[in-house]
């Protein structure tokens, strides 16, 4: 990752804090766009931030964000040498849902990251995440378990930590699985082209 392209991530934050395209602009208390290493091999994608995160900008850094650093240490990894993002960089209030409409208004931010940090395996957390990159309209329990071909990279989708906080100890298992999924991918070359990739929107 060259010096101008992480300078260029860096004009897009500067971009996205002071973003007022959705309403959201209006409730939040700050931008959280992401965190980590800007030239890092895996990127996790999360839902939207809750109240810690809002009131501290950075991504995961309450309980599910205790939880997503444990499951990165047990695949040798620091939240420092990963990047983190969000679908949406701002608090959808109550923490409710994002709405279509705000996905839509923010995906370009998420695509921009994508497109600087360029990581070699994308790591989905939830079902926000996985239906906006995967395009695919299937819940996350039936995606999880397996890698798909993306962009000439690895995807790898997985239940998002607070459900697994929710959900007891099955879900972990599931999701132990699936960051082991993404450990062999990042071991594993450039993944095959998809032949599919062009149609995919996220990069249009
Ligand atoms: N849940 C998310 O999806 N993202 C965060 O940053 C925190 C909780």
């Amino acid at each position: 990752m060259s010096d101008e392209r992480a300078r260029e991530l860096a004009d897009v934050e500067a971009g996205a804090v002071v973003c007022t395209l959705c309403p959201l602009a209006e409730t939040r208390t700050r931008v959280v766009f992401g965190v980590g290493d800007p030239a890092a091999d895996l990127m996790l994608v999360g839902e939207a931030p809750g109240y810690h995160e809002d009131q501290q900008g950075e991504p995961f850094v309450g309980a599910a964000g205790k939880l997503l650093d444990r499951l990165l240490g047990e695949i040798g990894l620091r939240r420092a040498e990963v990047y983190i993002a969000n679908v949406l960089k701002c608090r959808p209030p109550n923490n409710r849902n994002p709405a279509p409409a705000e996905i839509e208004a923010c995906s370009g931010y998420l695509r921009r990251q994508l497109a600087l940090i360029d990581p070699r395996v994308v790591l989905t957390l939830g079902n926000f995440a996985t239906r906006l990159l995967l395009k695919r309209d299937v819940g996350i329990s039936r995606l999880r378990g397996q890698v798909y071909p993306w962009w000439n990279r690895h995807l790898v989708p997985t239940l998002h930590p607070a459900a697994v906080l929710r959900g007891g100890s099955g879900l972990m298992e599931q999701v132990r699985a699936d960051f082991a999924l993404a450990q062999q991918a990042l071991a594993e070359k450039a993944a095959v082209a998809d032949p599919a990739a062009e149609q995919l929107g996220l990069f249009e």
